[in-house]
């Protein structure tokens, strides 16, 4: 590890308490304060997060860095700063967030992710990709997560920062999220190397339905059990925590969770129309094609029997339909 490595991480921990200080103990702070009550933190999760606040100040950690002896170009280099257009110097490009670190596999801080408090834009400004953050390799909260993740051999993945945090309070500890970026291989094998199972529960929107389907090839390439937890539309698992209780979030984590098989029957429906006769012939069609690529029979039994219960068809049929489709596969 060189000077400048150490450099840029030594900076993004100086960052992390600058920005954890001015949240938690000074008056500028107020406005941070303000939208961590309205987001329901709790002081637990201020101090577990290292939660903090940037300032609506061009140049806090400029001078900071500056003071101890930081080089401002390596700083740059990392994602903090930015060199000014017009005259000499860097200015600070986190202004007016909260703030939440993002640590490596070794707990060093080496991005940051802000949320504009209230409406400003872009809400979310997260680090960019820099020699120590790999965002395609990085996870949020999986160092501190690991522990658990391991001890249960099972993983939550979520959507974002916020997600996780309100998992956290619920007391689901195995939480991890992508922030923003689709599930990379890379990101499959992390979870794969230290747990068999991988819960997504991504938003309950047209987005986050899409980031399962293609979640889960990746998960099952790096040899992860899957299953999904859908959400009711339209709520996150923030939104649901904060809606309807940590009890209820911990309740729907551990009963309603769907086999992938299952996920993808209910996706099928999406787009048709089961009233109508030639979708719903379709859609068995459909079912009947994903049941042949499955190895174990007594899956395929199983979900047939699904098929067959809720379009009453005789099972003997649907059989000789999965024959048919398994030696075509062949
Ligand atoms: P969402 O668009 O679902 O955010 O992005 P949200 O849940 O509405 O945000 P809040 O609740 O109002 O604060 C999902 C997650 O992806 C990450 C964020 O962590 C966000 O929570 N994200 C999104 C980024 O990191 N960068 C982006 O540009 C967008
Ligand atoms: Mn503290
Ligand atoms: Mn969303
Ligand atoms: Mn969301
Ligand atoms: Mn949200």
């Amino acid at each position: 590890e060189d000077a400048r490595i150490r450099q840029m991480k030594k900076g993004h921990e100086l960052a992390a308490s600058t920005y954890h200080s001015i949240l938690t103990l000074t008056e500028e702070g107020a406005p941070g304060r303000v939208y961590a009550q309205e987001r329901l933190f709790t002081q637990d999760q201020i101090e577990h997060f290292r939660i903090g606040y940037a300032l609506n100040d061009w140049e806090t950690l400029a001078v900071i860095f500056e003071t101890n002896g930081l080089d401002l170009a390596v700083m740059a280099e990392s994602g903090l700063l930015a060199k000014r257009k017009q005259g000499t110097g860097y200015y600070d490009l986190f202004r007016e967030r909260l703030m939440f670190p993002i640590t490596d596999s070794q707990g060093s801080v080496v991005a940051f992710g802000g949320r504009a408090i209230g409406e400003g834009q872009p809400k979310y400004l997260n680090s960019p990709e820099t020699p120590i953050f790999h965002k395609a390799k990085t996870l949020f909260h999986m160092h501190e997560a690991r522990p658990s993740i391991r001890k249960q051999n099972k993983a939550l993945l979520v959507e974002g920062a916020f997600d996780v945090m309100a998992a956290w309070k619920a007391g689901v500890t195995n939480v991890v999220a992508t922030l923003g970026t689709a599930l990379s291989s890379d990101h499959a094998k992390l979870l794969r190397r230290n747990a068999e199972e991988v819960i997504l529960c991504y938003d309950g929107d047209r987005a986050g339905r899409e980031a399962i389907r293609k979640a889960i090839p990746v998960l099952e390439e790096a040899g992860c059990k899957v299953s999904i937890c859908l959400l009711p539309e339209g709520l996150d698992p923030d939104d649901y925590v904060k809606q309807h209780g940590e009890e209820a979030f911990v309740r729907i984590l551990d009963n309603e969770c769907l086999s992938v098989m299952a996920f993808r029957m209910l996706d099928l429906k999406q787009g048709k129309n089961m009233q109508n006769e030639g979708d719903r012939l379709q859609y068995i069609e459909e079912i009947v094609q994903m049941l042949a690529k499955l190895e174990h029979s007594v899956e395929q039994e199983y979900y047939l029997q699904q098929l067959a219960e809720s379009f009453t068809l005789p099972m003997d049929v649907l059989r000789q339909e999965l024959s048919r489709a398994e030696r075509l596969l062949k």
